[in-house]
């Protein structure tokens, strides 16, 4: 039997500046999708792959608020063996930095790192073919789709060490935001990571890198660059509910998987087909 993973850090603190104006106030990781904010699909997630402590990074003025919404009703469906343990990244330095303020509470222990702002589509998840591909939680292993060419520079996009159908898939590295040009690849990083504790001791050297922040995929790099580092790939695209379009999209996608023939006739008729 493969080991568990016990604990998942959920990297919650960014700005939002994509979702502005409702981000002013309420943190991204807050906003609604169909009936839940964004971050509890992604502690539910953790927990389907056997996850029981969710490390909540987030910010200082409105991290609370994510807070509360766990403990007020710790009993949330699904969830109710999650141990909910916040910790406040005190200035958005970037997704890497986010990370690092996670090792106090994860330790020397193997982890989930999931983007909260990515929701797996219903019945798709991605986090228990990670754990297959980690020689027992050994090696971090990135969640990988083939992206087309606008998405090269939106997204990290690895260096396969070989073949890219190689079983297990070797990875000598990333690079952060390549575009086209650029791209050693197009394998890109989705949100969805299982990393060794080695990745902490990294991130303590990481240099703020592309657009001045602290970058989680320069760790990811050097990890490829020690050989510890493999990817997996997706059957299925997560949806990015950190855009207007893309959590409109969502909204629509789990609300059909929730109220089925309801809703789809509902859209039906909106859309005279
Ligand atoms: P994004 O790249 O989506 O950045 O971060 P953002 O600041 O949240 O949003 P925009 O681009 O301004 O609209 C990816 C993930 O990393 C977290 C975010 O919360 C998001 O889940 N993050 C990013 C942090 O926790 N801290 C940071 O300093 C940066």
């Amino acid at each position: 039997m493969s080991q568990r993973i016990e604990v998942a850090v959920i990297p919650a603190a960014g700005r939002g500046t994509r979702m502005r104006p409702a981000t002013r106030v309420v943190p991204k990781a807050l906003l609604t999708v169909v009936d839940r904010p964004a971050i509890q699909y992604a502690v539910e997630e953790a927990a389907r792959a056997g996850a029981t402590e969710a490390v909540l990074v987030v910010d200082l003025d409105v991290g609370h608020l994510i807070q509360q919404h766990f403990l007020v009703e710790n009993r949330l469906p699904g969830i109710e063996h999650v141990r909910i343990r916040p910790v406040v990244q005190e200035e958005a330095l970037g997704l890497g930095h986010a990370v690092y303020e996670a090792r106090e509470v994860v330790r020397d222990r193997p982890f989930f790192c999931l983007l909260a702002d990515n929701i797996v589509r219903p019945g798709k998840d991605v986090l228990p073919a990670l754990v297959d591909s980690s020689d027992e939680g050994k090696t971090s292993v990135m969640c990988l789709r083939r992206l087309s060419d606008e998405y090269l520079s939106k997204y990290g996009v690895v260096i396969p060490a070989g073949g890219e159908h190689d079983e297990p898939l070797e990875l000598a590295g990333a690079v952060e935001k390549p575009g086209v040009e650029r791209a050693p690849s197009r394998l890109g990083l989705i949100g969805r990571y299982l990393f060794t504790p080695e990745v902490f001791d990294i991130l303590d050297g990481v240099k703020p890198g592309h657009g001045g922040e602290i970058q989680l995929t320069d760790a990811i790099d050097e990890l490829g660059k020690r050989g510890r580092l493999r990817g997996s790939i997706a059957d299925s695209d997560l949806l990015d509910v950190g855009n207007p379009l893309g959590l409109l999209e969502a909204s629509v996608e789990l609300g059909l998987a929730k109220f089925g023939y309801a809703f789809e006739s509902q859209l039906r008729d909106r859309l005279g087909s």
